[in-house]
């Protein structure tokens, strides 16, 4: 991980919040690389689950909603973890997590010596289990109390009670509130989803691990309505479609270049799930610290259709035209992380290799979600007409991709920082491409093109290149564009 996350600072992906007043701890800003892997995840997750399916529509609902809707959701009176405090340091940790970290142990069987046990484990020399405070090793814990994750504000300029409300900690009561305006206004007939994607804040206990737990993130969720009288091939229509979601939102990391053998689907046990749900899974990733969650998929059944009817007094019906009655529809929840989803593309994508002696530190992003796309390097900056062809070159391809120019060292040096970036391409100009005008030699008006995994070079006609790039960056494979091309000298 700190490989990570110093990458992401060097590079302009991800910087610590406020860092200049010495950060604060569960907050982190995208730099200008990080924006774009960011917005890049953001735009092919609502093109593939709203643009492309036809029973799907978006959402955009505010952050601050009325205070009864946390009421009727269940946050207000379950939103909460149980938190312990250690009595001697003062740390604060998760009860329910305090064996999932290494704990500090001064060992009565070595004269007291200190040691480091690792998570779960006794320790070797005296065979005792933790029991004091995992950080300081000394201090007792408190028995758990409960801890609500909602951040509290005011509306308003009057610090009252009756002007309390929360920050979100979910996108989804945005969209079951609006349920009927979107129904009514858009005509849907189930089963159909609505998606959202937006910021959720929780006040974490034990925010860390980069990106991993943070209080301010973002959420991209789906909620999807079935018909409850329903049945698909005999069996109830909600229970067929959460397994059609969890098979689809698995696959869907996989289409951007996650690696299989770095995903697993976890059941929820019985004890763990949320009080609104009949079945939950997990779609895990082995993130730098182990398995975690990556996104979940609920099936919420209509308890929140049916609580904020209740609560509101507004029917949230869907009247079956088939059967003639009104029913309250079963809803299907794929709930992932922006954030905790970039982290896991960037963990996947990074690869050290060794290439001709020389150590490359290379980001394989799939060319849909690569911040940059292209690069136009000049192979030489005190040629003037190179510089030239390359900035024009840049302007060009800038209109339909997001294409950087950069000059500021040797071409080996300019390669490694971008494939540093996960730059699928990049275009040389150098003198064959503009020639020699004081000696009269023209240039052949070719570029080299480098392609970043094999590191493969074709030299093509300048004339050529936005069709190359349209094939490249579209549906079309290195290895076929590259065998209509001559290769280049590396
Ligand atoms: N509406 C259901 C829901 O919010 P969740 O499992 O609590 O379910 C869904 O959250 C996803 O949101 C998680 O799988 C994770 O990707 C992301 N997420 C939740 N809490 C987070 C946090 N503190 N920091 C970053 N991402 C978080």
């Amino acid at each position: 991980m700190d490989v990570l996350v110093s990458l992401c600072k060097r590079r302009g992906f991800i910087f610590q919040s406020s860092e200049i007043y010495g950060g604060t701890g569960a907050a982190w800003d995208y730099g200008p690389l990080g924006v774009e892997l960011k917005n890049n995840i953001k735009r092919a997750w609502w093109r593939d689950n709203i643009h492309l399916r036809p029973d799907m529509v978006g959402l955009d609902a505010s952050i601050l909603m009325h205070p009864q809707v946390w009421k009727a959701s269940g946050h207000l009176d379950h939103f909460t973890d149980p938190m312990v405090d250690c009595k001697a340091c003062q740390h604060r940790f998760r009860a329910d997590k305090v064996e999932e970290q290494s704990w500090i142990h001064y060992c009565p069987a070595t004269k007291g010596n200190k040691f480091e046990v690792p998570a779960g484990e006794p320790c070797k020399h005296c065979n005792v289990r933790r029991s004091l405070c995992p950080d300081c090793g000394k201090g007792e814990l408190t028995t758990p109390r409960q801890f609500n994750l909602m951040f509290k504000t005011f509306m308003g300029p009057v610090e009252e009670d009756a002007a309390v409300t929360y920050l979100r900690p979910e996108t989804a009561q945005g969209i079951f509130v609006n349920f009927d305006n979107v129904l009514q206004s858009m005509r849907l007939k189930l089963p159909f989803g609505i998606a959202q994607i937006g910021k959720a804040f929780r006040n974490e206990i034990t925010p860390g691990n980069f990106i991993f737990r943070t209080r301010e993130f973002e959420q991209m969720e789906i909620e999807f309505f079935v018909n409850p009288l329903e049945t698909i091939d005999g069996r109830p229509a909600d229970e067929v479609w959460h397994e059609r979601w969890i098979e689809s939102r698995f696959a869907w990391y996989q289409r951007y270049g996650m690696r299989r053998e770095n995903l697993r689907i976890r059941e929820h046990e019985k004890d763990e799930l949320a009080h609104y749900a009949k079945r939950t899974v997990d779609i895990e990733y082995q993130f730098p610290i182990g398995w975690s969650e990556l996104e979940g998929v609920a099936n919420r059944t209509d308890f929140d259709l049916k609580q904020h009817a209740q609560f509101s007094g507004k029917s949230l019906t869907y009247f079956d035209e088939d059967r003639k009655q009104h029913v309250v529809p079963y809803v299907i929840e794929p709930s992932a992380g922006a954030d905790r989803s970039l982290l896991a593309f960037l963990a996947d994508a990074y690869r050290e290799e060794e290439v001709r002696g020389d150590r490359r530190v290379v980001l394989r992003f799939h060319p849909d979600l690569a911040p940059v796309k292209i690069a136009v390097l000049p192979l030489l900056k005190k040629r003037p007409e190179i510089v030239t062809t390359a900035h024009d070159l840049r302007a060009t391809l800038a209109r339909r991709w997001v294409t950087v120019y950069d000059d500021t060292a040797a071409i080996g040096r300019l390669y490694r920082r971008q494939d540093e970036v996960g730059t699928p391409y990049c275009v040389t100009v150098d003198v064959q491409t503009v020639g020699d005008s004081a000696k009269g030699e023209p240039g052949d008006r070719c570029v080299t093109i480098r392609e970043r995994d094999s590191m493969e070079q074709i030299r093509v006609p300048i004339a050529e290149l936005q069709g190359i790039f349209e094939r490249l960056l579209g549906d079309g494979a290195w290895a076929d564009v590259a065998r209509s091309y001559p290769p280049a000298r590396g």
